[in-house]
């Protein structure tokens, strides 16, 4: 899998009409492992909800494998998005009338490339990583912040995704979790050869990351080592 964004600004629409984004070109290949920095408002999370097919941008082009997103309408591009792409909200967006359990089969039964028990089975054991076996039937408005953020990397990583966009992940975790869920994060897209772009102002996780990239201004620069 490869990811190309060509050419792509953002201006939100309404009376204000800033530009967010102005990026002329950023490609990344299988087994990239970025880091997306900048500051608040830089643009990070309107970056991922494009690159995921969310939102599409004012001008240009994202493309994976070289056949542009927003080329799909947008019961295909849902689709495609549920197949390949994990998307860890900032938000997490965790349906509220369903248990932690149920979340994660989600996107698995949706897929329904595993059998109703090996969905299951699948689910657990992402949560059982995820330290959450406690909870397994929980319902979101039962668990802290940090236990709804897991659930939620534990979902995007159910279908094994090619790209895996996690907006701020260890924003709501103590050091020991937030270790967990990037341990996990990144030992399963070396494993898979995914890509995984992680939006984090956590200095924890410079030293990481040997790919660092910042949002300013709209534009991507590559950031220095040290
Ligand atoms: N739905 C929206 N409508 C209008 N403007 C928006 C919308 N979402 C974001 N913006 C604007 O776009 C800019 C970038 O917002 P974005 O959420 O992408 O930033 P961010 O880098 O993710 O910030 P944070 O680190 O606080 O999450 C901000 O100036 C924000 O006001
Ligand atoms: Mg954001």
């Amino acid at each position: 899998m490869n990811l190309r964004i060509e050419d792509l600004s953002h201006t939100y629409p309404g009376a204000e009409a800033r530009q967010v984004l102005c990026i002329d070109a950023w490609a990344l290949k299988d087994g990239d492992q970025i880091l997306l920095r900048g500051v608040s408002g830089s643009g990070k999370t309107t970056l991922f909800n494009i690159v995921s097919g969310l939102l599409h941008p004012t001008t240009g082009a994202v493309y994976y494998d070289d056949r542009p997103l927003y080329g799909l309408a947008e019961a295909a591009r849902d689709r495609y998005r549920a197949q390949h792409i994990g998307y860890i909200f900032q938000n997490h967006n965790l349906i509220g009338a369903l248990t932690a359990l149920e979340n994660v089969m989600m996107p698995l039964a949706f897929a329904r490339t595993l059998t109703p028990a090996a969905q299951r089975k699948r689910a657990i054991e992402l949560l059982e990583a995820l330290e959450l076996s406690d909870y397994i039937h929980t319902l979101p408005k039962r668990m802290s912040a940090g236990q709804r953020l897991r659930v939620a990397v534990a979902r995007a990583l159910a279908n094994n995704p090619r790209v895996l966009l996690a907006d701020e992940p260890t924003a709501a975790l103590d050091e020991h979790s937030g270790e967990v869920v990037i341990d996990l994060l990144q030992s399963t897209c070396a494993d898979s050869r995914a890509i995984l772009i992680v939006a984090s102002h956590d200095p924890a996780l410079i030293s990481r990351f040997h790919q660092r990239v910042d949002l300013h201004a709209g534009q991507l620069h590559e950031a220095q080592w040290a």
